[in-house]
């Protein structure tokens, strides 16, 4: 049977991809930022995960004003890096997982969510920067990645109710598959940062401790928080934030919390980082 047996949450910066290509990771402003992810990047290689359910959001890269899907899931073969207009990213391409992709939009849709299949996509920082922050740079990706996009970028985003029952659903249907797979969901994104406007730079620290908090203790009660209050507390950028929820659904309602780090900032970002461990 495959399982899910653990959560992980990160920020997917795209400088902090640039720092990592440009071999910046030592640099002063750079260094306590890859700190913080060293505990994951040993903890992950005993972990071995064989499959990654990645949560992420497309920042007009894959998608446009010409197409917005609110959940969409990669059911293909492979996931190149996306050029974000600077050329892509001089990391490996992402090998996908269709056995269980496929499995996982039947059983999800059956469950009245209706994703999006999507057979061939490129993928960008949202999904790109996790990978690295996690595994560094080697030749190839040490597991297969199911991408599995959400819209925060276009007006309404998915609620954080959605996003959060979205994940009760995936948890469903990796359940559900038949092969031994070690699984691990993550959510990306956030934590506060706004990248325009007159509050651009806007960070709140004390707010994106709470959300830690509630995420791992209160995910019910989180779960009902409005939009509003993601852009007024977090910023328009903080509501990346719902995909957390995707990921905290995923999981047990008691889960033990194996690494937490927060460090800002890193571009404009607060960036967060939390590992939860799901007790099967
Ligand atoms: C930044 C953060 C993001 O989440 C993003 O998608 C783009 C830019 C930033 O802080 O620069
Ligand atoms: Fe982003």
């Amino acid at each position: 049977m495959a399982r899910i047996t653990a959560g992980v949450a990160s920020s997917h910066v795209p400088a902090i991809g640039v720092a990592v290509d440009l071999g910046k990771t030592e640099d002063e402003y750079w260094a306590p930022l890859f700190r913080g992810y060293e505990f994951t990047k040993q903890w992950i290689v005993e972990e071995k995960p064989d499959v990654v359910l990645l949560v992420y959001n497309d920042h007009a890269s894959a998608f446009g004003l010409d197409m917005i899907p609110t959940f969409a899931i990669g059911c293909g073969e492979n996931f190149k890096p996306a050029d974000e207009g600077w050329g892509a990213r001089p990391v490996p391409e992402v090998q996908g997982c269709p056995d269980l992709a496929w499995h996982i939009m039947q059983s999800v849709i059956q469950d009245d969510f209706d994703l999006t299949v999507v057979n061939e996509m490129d993928v960008d920082h949202g999904l790109t920067v996790p990978l690295s922050l996690m595994f560094g740079q080697p030749e190839e990706w040490p597991c297969k990645v199911i991408p599995l996009a959400v819209n925060v970028v276009v007006y309404p985003p998915p609620s954080g109710q959605r996003c959060y029952n979205l994940g009760k659903a995936l948890r469903r249907a990796v359940d559900s598959f038949d092969e031994d797979f070690n699984v691990q969901i993550w959510g990306t994104g956030g934590m506060s940062h706004q990248l325009q406007g007159p509050r651009a730079g806007l960070i709140n620290k004390k707010w994106d401790k709470e959300f830690f908090d509630r995420l791992v203790n209160e995910p019910d009660e989180l779960a009902a928080m409005p939009h509003i209050d993601y852009l007024r507390e977090a910023g328009s950028e903080g509501v990346e934030l719902v995909m957390w929820l995707v990921m905290r659904g995923a999981l047990n309602r008691d889960v033990k919390e194996l690494h937490r780090f927060y460090h800002v900032p890193a571009s404009n970002t607060a960036v967060g980082h939390l590992i939860l461990e799901n007790n099967l």
